[in-house]
């Protein structure tokens, strides 16, 4: 039995709490938060989708405000690292050192450099670091990358993604509106789609992206082209500047030489494979969301099992060293090179 602790115990931490207490070889056995009165805190609504758990049953989980006293106290195999951002690299370095697997929420850090200790962390430890990219194992996102691998409809042409919402009001001290602490919104919301992007086509040379600014000046909206070098044309938009009604919207279209696979949250079927020849049809996908399949992959990795090679390290650096480019592209209206 795993005895994990959840680090940050905002929407996040409540979402992973959920992922961890649905599996019988693990247990959430510790909670660390800054927020003392974190307890209460749960019965607040948190996050711009559902899944995130709230009434939770704390019997059997030790509390803690201080991360050290935690790792020293509680005898744990592993993390769940939910706190925000600008906490990633120094955290899951105290954590892997103190010889603790660690599962990292995206992005994996505010920079390049601190990804590059974190990987230097990780293989000092020899303890496993995942890096939460929850959309690799998001059911139709994971099934349309099979598809694509497959190769029986052709390569890809053409591909958008969007991920468009509110600006994320959830968090108590407001450190996502703060660039400094979150990366605004290239680095925290729309990193989701750069890293897919990655994922299925492999590192772009060259990102192209435009960018809107918020009244304090923030990046509000952000939309990059990814330049592969031939005449294949993949766009990506990623917004939090979209009025509370709004809600929140992901989607894709991705055309292959011999069909076209889309997914859109706001149509029925959310997926659908439009074939050159033959129906259009909706492919089985995996029950669980991304969040419950990612921890599944992890809690598998550190059990010592064998599991397929969805991320690696060197890949989340590489979509922080992505999103560096096209924030670089945004400020000088000019296309730029990826490494
Ligand atoms: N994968 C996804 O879909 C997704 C969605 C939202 C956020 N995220 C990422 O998850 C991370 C957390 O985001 P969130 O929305 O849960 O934020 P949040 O503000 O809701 O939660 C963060 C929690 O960390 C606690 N905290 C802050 N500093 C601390 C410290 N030093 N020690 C202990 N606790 C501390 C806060 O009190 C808060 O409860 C971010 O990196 C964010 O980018 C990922």
């Amino acid at each position: 039995m795993l005895r994990v602790g959840v680090v940050g115990f905002g929407f996040m931490g409540r979402m992973h709490f959920r992922c961890w207490d649905a599996r019988d070889d693990a247990r959430v056995v510790a909670v660390c938060d800054a927020n003392p009165n974190i307890k209460e805190d749960t019965k607040r609504a948190v996050g711009n989708i559902d899944g995130a758990a709230s009434a939770i049953d704390f019997r059997g989980i030790e509390l803690f405000t201080d991360f050290d006293t935690m790792i020293e106290q509680a005898g744990l195999d592993a993390i769940s690292l939910t706190l925000p951002t600008y906490l990633h690299a120094e955290f899951s370095e105290r954590a892997l050192s103190r010889g603790v697997n660690v599962l990292c929420e995206k992005p994996m850090a505010l920079t390049v450099a601190d990804c590059e200790r974190m990987i230097a962390a990780a293989d000092k430890s020899g303890k496993i670091l995942q890096i939460g990219h929850c959309l690799r194992f998001w059911p139709e996102y994971a099934k349309a990358k099979e598809l694509v691998d497959r190769g029986e409809y052709g390569k890809v042409v053409a591909a958008t993604f969007q991920r468009l919402g509110a600006p994320p009001g959830w968090s108590l001290d407001n450190w996502f509106v703060d660039e400094q602490r979150s990366g605004g919104v290239a680095l925290d919301l729309h990193i989701h789609d750069t890293d897919y992007v990655q994922y299925l086509l492999g590192m772009p040379k060259a990102v192209c992206s435009h960018g809107a600014k918020g009244a304090q000046g923030q990046l509000i909206h952000i939309v990059t082209q990814y330049i592969y070098g031939d005449d294949q044309v993949v766009t990506a938009e990623g917004g939090w500047g979209m009025m509370p009604g709004f809600g929140f919207e992901m989607s894709f279209n991705l055309v292959l030489e011999k069909a076209t696979i889309v997914y859109d949250l706001t149509r029925e079927p959310v997926l659908r494979v439009c074939p050159a020849e033959g129906e259009v049809f909706t492919p089985e996908v995996a029950k669980d969301d991304g969040y419950v399949r990612q921890i599944e992959h992890f809690a598998r990795a550190v059990q010592g099992q064998a599991v397929p090679e969805v991320i690696t390290l060197a890949q989340s650096r590489d979509s922080v060293k992505i999103v560096a480019a096209e924030r670089r592209s945004v400020d000088t209206h000019e296309p730029v090179l990826v490494n």
